[in-house]
């Protein structure tokens, strides 16, 4: 069975590139990311063809509203049979308690497994300039982003999204079962592109990653499913 601890990113706004990628890596990749740029060009639609090929879903739209509208929000994306939904943890510790709790009461009615909920900390493509560009004061990132982890724990949430580089600090704040999904992947020699806290897959992993969110190491690859494939041997033995 495929390892679930890859995620390959689907950011296309093409359903075509999304079918002949999906079809390429055939058994190889279980797990895929949607995003904006898919989700807001295709719609709904590609979950559902995730669906009915036996894949898992992360539906990555980042919500971040008032707390009522997230938490409608993600009740309607979980009836699309999500996997991992996820929120802004910035949105606050009350929009990201109600979203929880109302999709836990909605699964509940539905008589349905609820999806993981996650939060973003801090986007892996932020550095330290631009962040203190936000003007939250001299704060490192890291110890924002652990922060905000903590937070999104003591919210009732799942796990969080960071970078690979902060997952060691957050295993160790929010303990063994909180989800880390980390994006910011590049196994040694491939390009950065404009992503900026980064590691290897094998180090994402055992610095504590439950899973690894990787795009254009895949998508760009002359070859993607030899990339993926050579991913998953890197972190087959961690
Ligand atoms: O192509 P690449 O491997 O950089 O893709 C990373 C994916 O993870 C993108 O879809 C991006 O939106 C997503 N992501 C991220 N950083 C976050 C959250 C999500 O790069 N903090």
């Amino acid at each position: 069975m495929a390892d679930e601890r890859l995620i390959v990113a689907l950011d296309f706004h093409k359903f075509d590139d999304v079918k002949n990628l999906v079809n390429d890596l055939g058994e190889s990749v279980k797990f895929y990311k949607v995003g904006m740029e898919l989700f807001y060009s295709v719609g709904a639609g590609v979950v559902e063809f995730l669906k009915e090929r036996d894949k898992k879903v992360f539906l990555d739209l980042k919500l971040h509203d008032i707390p009522n509208t997230v938490a409608g929000g993600l009740c309607s994306l979980m009836n699309l049979g999500a996997d991992i939904l996820n929120v802004h943890a910035a949105g606050g510790f009350t929009m990201m308690k109600t979203a929880g709790e109302k999709v836990r009461e909605e699964a509940a009615r539905l008589n349905i497994n609820p999806p993981k909920i996650i939060a973003i900390t801090g986007l892996t493509s932020i550095n330290q300039d631009d962040w203190n560009g936000l003007g939250y004061g001299e704060i490192k990132i890291s110890d924002q982003v652990v922060r905000l982890a903590e937070l999104t724990k003591s919210a009732g949430l799942d796990g969080v999204v960071a970078s690979p580089q902060e997952a060691a600090q957050i295993r160790q704040a929010c303990g063994k079962d909180f989800l880390i999904v980390t994006p910011g992947i590049r196994p040694a020699g491939s390009d950065i592109n404009d992503q900026s806290r980064i590691s290897t897959p094998a180090a994402a992993i055992k610095n504590g990653a439950n899973y690894l969110v990787v795009g254009r190491p895949i998508r760009a690859a002359q070859n993607p499913k030899l990339a993926a494939e050579n991913i998953l041997k890197e972190i087959g033995d961690l």
